[in-house]
């Protein structure tokens, strides 16, 4: 049997906010694409549900614009 990569071994696939599904990986795609947090809001709808993804992602896209790799 083969063996198969666990979703959660892949950070791209990491759901960062449970409203909307959105991933790790897409906002990662977002942030290099020059999107702020507001705008990232915006296209994918973190942070307009309960609210509760708001200081991971904020933290998240500080850390890339920071240079910092996923
Ligand atoms: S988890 Fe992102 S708005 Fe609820």
């Amino acid at each position: 049997m083969t063996a198969q990569k666990n979703n959660a071994d892949n950070v791209e696939d990491e759901v960062m906010c449970d409203c909307t599904g959105t991933t790790r990986g897409k906002i990662y795609d977002l942030v290099t694409q020059g999107f702020d947090f507001d705008a990232i809001s915006g296209k994918t709808g973190v942070n307009t549900g309960c609210g509760g993804c708001e200081w991971e992602i904020e933290s998240f896209i500080d850390a890339l614009n920071e240079g910092n790799k996923i």
